[in-house]
């Protein structure tokens, strides 16, 4: 298990780079390393955005011998009025694509948000190597 403190730009690059690493040695192909990284840099780039700080857990997971990887992505910033809203496609608050969550949701295997207006916002993903 991985644990880490996201504040920066630069801690942003590290957990992309830790969620590659522990997926790579965890056994995932290739196509699904490149996914779970990309969905990781969209989620805890959310936090710096819009809460300042967070933090990002990546754990190995196993099911009937096939790896994978969670994440769960926290934070105790503003969080989000509407999930239902913030989940389609090109909704943004700050003027960018309001692709980020739709993005990562189609691209994990597992997806759950929490979120709660003045608490806090709690994504968990979880992406599970291709058998194929
Ligand atoms: N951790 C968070 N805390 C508070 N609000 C959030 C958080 N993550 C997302 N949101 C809200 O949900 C909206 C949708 O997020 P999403 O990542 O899909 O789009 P975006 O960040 O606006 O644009 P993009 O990710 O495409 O640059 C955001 O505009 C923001 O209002
Ligand atoms: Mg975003």
């Amino acid at each position: 298990m991985i644990h880490l403190r996201i504040d920066t730009e630069f801690s942003v690059t590290n957990a992309v780079l830790k969620a590659g690493k522990l997926a790579e040695e965890a056994g995932l192909d290739a196509g699904s390393r490149q996914m779970l990284a990309t969905a990781v840099s969209e989620l805890v780039r959310n936090i710096v955005k819009y809460a300042g700080r967070g933090s990002v857990k990546l754990t190995v997971i196993t099911h009937k011998g096939v790896p994978g990887i969670q994440a769960e992505v926290v934070d105790q910033g503003p969080g989000i009025e509407d999930v239902e809203v913030a989940m389609r496609d090109h909704v943004s608050t700050s003027g960018t694509l309001g692709l980020g969550l739709p993005g990562v949701k189609r691209m994990m295997d597992e997806f759950e948000i929490r979120s709660e207006p003045g608490k806090g916002t709690q994504v968990v993903i979880r992406k599970w190597s291709s058998t194929r």
